[in-house]
């Protein structure tokens, strides 16, 4: 018997469906609100507003539940790959032995990157913010292959598996040209023998003279920094890449608008605030406790960067893995970074506040991973673009759920307006 709500709005009351997720996560259909009340939902930050049905992701953030197409994330971690992860995710399973050759063919092929798109970054000055230079650079793919970027849900999905294995294979390339550009680098060019991470770490390393070859131990760490990227759910980049996609604006175009969302430090920029007030910390000679205590002020320039989820109210699964995965990297590669004391450290101190236990705020999964990366020779000014690498094949997936759903609208909140009344408009000589 499906269930239904009732809202009463002084004497009158309407019924309202009840829709029920495979997960049993319940929601009060609004849809028909304002056509049957004349009023509307207010959820600034939509923070309880569930925009779309979505197949990709589960994520229970109060028992720190995350899983992709229903195989949980710690799963993931142990057995699988950054892109056996991306195929599962885009595609819906994992991939039998032929497919998943097949899928790993297609983004070595289109690893590299044309003459033309690499004038592209001679046009930004070396010092360009990298996650700039890779939201110009991905929207250019809209213009460089617009046979596959039609505007046109139809023609873009029958085009869907190269468009997809373009932007994350191409994606990877920008991110190691961007480092090398702005190192006044000559690029180098993907090897097709290469898997996917060791390819970006020949990209990024290798010189004219030096062949730089990945320890397994760095090549692992990368994909499990990539796979624990892969999707989260409806994500302020997510939800950006879902409602450019939903003008039936093509793949590449989206994916721009999500990087360009992602660039924010409440968001992917996160991981680059965690190792700049770690490092602020050494720097000082501190142990935490003056960030803890200007975290503790209340203001968002003072908070404690990698703390903190908009979902996660409980743990973050993926930090628990990156924590733990953090010691054993550097461990293997024989690295004492002071920054992973700090961390440990400023963890301890957090969890034991009544400040951060109260609300909530246990590390999330830029808290670690930003070690990772230094530890793997990744400059901090590259890790959001690391993590948008990471995070391309969610933002395929959702995508293509959107482009696929013949019953979508577009995506068009409402608002309350607070502004001025009707007032009439006045002549220059006449304002005060
Ligand atoms: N340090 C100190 N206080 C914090 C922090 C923090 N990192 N995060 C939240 N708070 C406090 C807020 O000041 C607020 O306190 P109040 O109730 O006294 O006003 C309370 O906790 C709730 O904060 P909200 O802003 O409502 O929490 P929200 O869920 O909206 O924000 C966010 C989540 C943006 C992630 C936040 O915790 C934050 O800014 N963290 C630091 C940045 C960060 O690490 N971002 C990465 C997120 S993970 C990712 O994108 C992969």
């Amino acid at each position: 018997m499906p269930q239904i709500a009732s809202l009463k709005i002084d004497e009158k009351e309407y019924p309202l469906a009840v829709m029920v997720g495979t997960e049993g996560e319940r929601a009060i259909d609004t849809r028909k609100l304002r056509a049957d009340t004349g009023f509307i939902c207010y959820d600034q930050g939509y923070g309880n507003t569930g925009s779309c049905e979505s197949a990709v992701t589960f994520l229970d953030g109060e028992n720190g539940i995350l899983r992709h197409r229903g195989i949980p994330i710690e799963q993931l971690a142990n057995f699988s790959d950054f892109v056996e992860t991306a195929y599962l995710v885009i595609y819906g399973e994992l991939p039998n032995r032929e497919k998943r050759k097949e899928f790993g063919m297609k983004l070595r092929q289109n690893a590299a990157i044309e003459t033309q798109m690499q004038r592209i970054f001679e046009g930004f000055p070396t010092s360009a913010p990298p996650m700039a230079m890779l939201s110009s650079i991905v929207a250019a793919l809209a213009a460089h292959y617009p046979q596959l970027a039609t505007n046109n849900f139809e023609r873009d999905l029958v085009n869907f598996d190269l468009a997809a294995a373009i932007a994350i294979s191409k994606i990877r390339t920008f991110g190691a040209m961007i480092y090398r550009y702005q190192k006044g680098l000559p690029y180098v060019f993907p090897k097709q023998e290469l898997p996917f991470c060791d390819n970006f770490l020949h990209m990024m390393f290798s010189d004219p003279y030096t062949e730089y070859i990945a320890e397994p131990e760095v090549a692992r760490a990368l994909n499990l920094v990539l796979l624990l990227h892969t999707d989260h759910e409806q994500n302020c980049s997510t939800s950006t890449v879902r409602t450019v996609g939903s003008s039936a604006a093509n793949l590449f175009t989206s994916l721009s608008a999500g990087i360009c969302a992602l660039s924010g430090p409440l968001h992917g920029g996160a991981n680059v605030g965690v190792v700049q007030m770690l490092q602020a910390i050494y720097d000082e000679g501190d142990d935490g406790t003056r960030f803890i205590a200007a975290a503790k002020m209340g203001t968002k320039a003072n908070r404690l960067m990698g703390f903190g989820h908009a979902v996660y109210k409980n743990f973050d699964p993926r930090a628990k893995i990156i924590g733990k995965a953090c010691e054993d990297v550097l461990k293997k590669l024989g690295i004492n970074d002071p920054l992973l004391d700090i961390a440990r450290n400023l963890e301890q101190a957090a969890l034991k506040d009544d400040y951060f236990l109260s609300r909530k705020l246990y590390p999330n999964v830029d808290f670690y991973s930003g070690i990772i990366m230094r530890a793997l020779g990744i400059p901090t000014s590259l890790f959001t673009v690391m993590f948008a690498i990471g995070r391309t094949p969610g933002w395929i997936a959702n995508w293509r759920e959107v482009a696929s759903n013949p019953k979508g609208r577009i995506y068009r909140p409402r608002q309350i307006y607070m502004g001025p009344v009707k007032r009439d408009y006045v002549p220059m000589d006449q304002r005060a």
